[in-house]
């Protein structure tokens, strides 16, 4: 694992004991306390109604950070000057039609077919860390953008179930300085 994979990895375990501890306070609160007394409906309804516009309002600015923003790989477009490269995903490998020359900082339009079955091509980064992917399907041609920031050895893994050496099936590109 590298740095980042460890930070999410911390990050989640946080967020599990965070949210268990709060279960707890929850399920604790629940257990104690005459059964008969007397609850403030209005005043929790308030308070309900309140942590709505909370969670709407974190919507929103998750929608705006995404959507808006366009941190997406879904919505980049085609730009001058891409380099494109036809990739074929077979049982059980990817065969790159011309050897590929990436440049860091140039966008790369992959052309991803399947010559038998549904495959995955997903991209991981020189530091192992997933980019973006998309699906190989056959006898459709799939254009998957992407501008690669660091040069290196990136990586290509099959997402997508495919037969007895599906986890055999990763390939590589070198992206030059
Ligand atoms: Cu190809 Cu899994």
């Amino acid at each position: 694992m590298n740095d980042q994979m460890v930070a999410w990895n911390v990050g989640y375990v946080v967020a599990i004991a965070i949210g268990v501890g709060l279960f707890a306070y929850v399920f604790a609160s629940t257990r104690k306390g005459p059964a008969e007394e007397k609850l403030d409906v209005g005043a929790w309804k308030k308070r309900e109604n309140a942590w709505l516009y909370v969670v709407i309002a974190g919507l929103i600015v998750m929608a705006f950070l995404t959507l808006v923003e366009q941190q997406i790989p879904w919505t980049a477009s085609a730009k001058d000057g891409r380099a494109v490269a036809n990739v074929s995903a077979q049982q059980f490998g990817f065969v790159f039609e011309t050897p590929p020359a990436f440049k860091a900082g140039q966008q790369i339009e992959f052309r991803v077919r399947s010559t038998d079955v549904s495959h995955g091509f997903a991209v991981y980064g020189p530091d192992d860390v997933f980019i973006t992917q998309a699906q190989s399907l056959p006898d459709h041609t799939t254009s998957l953008y992407m501008t690669p920031t660091k040069p290196g050895k990136y990586t290509i893994r099959c997402f997508e179930y495919c037969g007895v050496g599906h986890h055999v099936m990763v390939a590589s590109f070198e992206v030059s300085a």
